[in-house]
């Protein structure tokens, strides 16, 4: 039982979430700019407008990232910095600013990771039907290809979308985030087919563009399941239960294998077909061999699962949570177990090499008498969640982990509430402070490297 040799320790952001900037230099609007400006649809009106000013300060995180020994670093491109219009014009501060950050790491011996759009949609492109008009394909396939033109020189590593369940559930289903639509499931499900190509053109662009061979993946989001005991029913439950497909149209989004079956096996579940036909738009076969364009690597962000048995009626059945099941602040339930089962099943399913591209937890952090935060439970949840992947590491081609996230910082419509940093940020003072988490992840990767 151990992690495998070069095992990538690293720590994750967004760049919404923590660089601020929101008009320096040339950069265009994104959805996120304009939706927390308006009224009551970000916890107490917050916006990123400046965030952790990670903009200006990127120098002192980087150095902050040495200081814990990370290896690695998965950070994402504000598209409309770069391409203030989504497509088009080339904004070459944008460029100077990532080309920079890359630099910097590199210098510190820390490998970058790029995620090309963790939610950034340019407020241009948003004008012209964003990810209803079919255009995004090759709108998003151009940017691909000047991302790997310019930084693949120097940055190998890279991550198409991040958690395309939550932008399209919460951003046009709920309508929680930005652009902050309820659009009809029909309209959803041409997105989800635009998502789905705009990841294989990506896929192409950044091969075609590449100056150096690439490791290429996608970083979505699930639920995870694990079984209630070992027996092979209750295994065999938990797998069902982790790829199915929830049948209200209101919760479409949230299921893994809509989403990376057709991206990794090149087709879709049936019991997704047989649901939503009368919605779904029609898939060429050119459609599905773009879709399935090859990656090299599977991410994906784990937080917490379910329990799952086998039902009397041998289907699978959600195991009710105990009173007083942990929790974390924002209400999320702490499950190592799911690091552990979450990469065994899809390591099974996808067979390529995995990263947790996201794990961590939202804690009340607050500065002690001492001067230090003393986030003992996020010390807990890291070590008990992190226990599980190393045991699993036998079982799975485990590659890399990314605990979410370095510093606290903007957290979509609950804005600066919820603290999932293991660096603590005074948001008046823009000052870092090491937690006792920092410390302890600091150690542990010393440990295991
Ligand atoms: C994930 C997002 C990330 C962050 C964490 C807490 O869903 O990818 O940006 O908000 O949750």
């Amino acid at each position: 039982m151990a992690y495998q040799k070069d095992f990538i320790w690293g720590c994750a952001t967004s760049s919404y979430q923590i660089e601020g900037g929101y008009n320096a230099d040339g950069k265009g609007l994104n959805i996120w700019d304009v939706f927390c400006k308006e009224e009551n649809r970000v916890f107490e009106g917050h916006t990123g407008d400046v965030a952790c000013d990670h903009y200006h300060k990127y120098k002192e995180d980087v150095k902050l990232m040495a200081d814990l020994g990370l290896k690695a670093y998965r950070f994402s491109i504000n598209w409309a910095r770069v391409l203030p219009n989504g497509y088009g014009k080339v904004n070459e501060a944008g460029i100077k600013f990532y080309s920079d950050l890359i630099d910097c790491l590199l210098e510190y011996n820390i490998t970058p990771f790029i995620t090309l759009y963790h939610w950034e949609l340019p407020y241009e492109l948003h004008k012209r039907g964003g990810w209803m008009n079919p255009d995004i394909v090759e709108w998003f396939g151009d940017y691909a290809a000047l991302i790997s033109d310019r930084f693949s020189d120097r940055a190998t590593n890279f991550f198409t979308l991040n958690e395309p369940q939550c932008f399209i559930g919460l951003g046009y289903n709920t309508g929680e985030h930005a652009p902050g639509l309820k659009a009809p499931i029909r309209d959803q499900l041409i997105m989800h087919q635009n998502v789905l190509k705009a990841h294989g053109r990506a896929v192409q662009k950044l091969r075609e563009y590449a100056h150096n061979p690439l490791q290429i993946g996608i970083a979505p989001t699930g639920s995870m399941c694990y079984p209630a005991s070992t027996s092979k029913e209750d295994i065999d439950a938990a797998r069902t239960a982790l790829f199915d497909i929830p049948a209200s149209i209101n919760e479409w989004t949230w299921n893994v294998s809509a989403w990376s079956d057709p991206i990794m096996l090149g087709s879709f579940p049936d019991q997704f077909l047989k649901q939503f036909e009368q919605y779904l738009p029609h898939y060429t076969e050119a459609d599905m061999k773009l879709i399935s364009e090859p990656t090299d690597i599977y991410g994906q962000n784990i937080y917490n699962g379910k329990e799952i048995r086998m039902g009397k009626d041998h289907t699978p059945e959600t195991v009710e949570r105990r009173p007083g099941f942990p929790m974390t602040s924002n209400n999320w339930p702490i499950t190592p177990e799911s690091l552990y089962w979450g990469p065994y099943f899809l390591y099974e399913r996808y067979k390529k090499p995995i990263y947790i591209t996201e794990n961590g937890i939202a804690a009340p952090d607050f500065i002690s008498k001492d001067g230090s935060i003393h986030d003992g439970g996020r010390i807990n949840f890291l070590d008990q969640y992190l226990s599980r992947l190393e045991k699993v590491s036998d079982k799975a081609d485990v590659r890399g982990y990314f605990q979410w996230s370095l510093l606290d910082n903007f957290e979509w419509n609950f804005g600066y509430r919820d603290r999932f940093g293991i660096v603590y940020v005074d948001f008046e003072t823009q000052e870092r402070t090491l937690k006792d988490s920092a410390l302890w992840y600091k150690e542990y990767i010393s440990y295991h490297s």
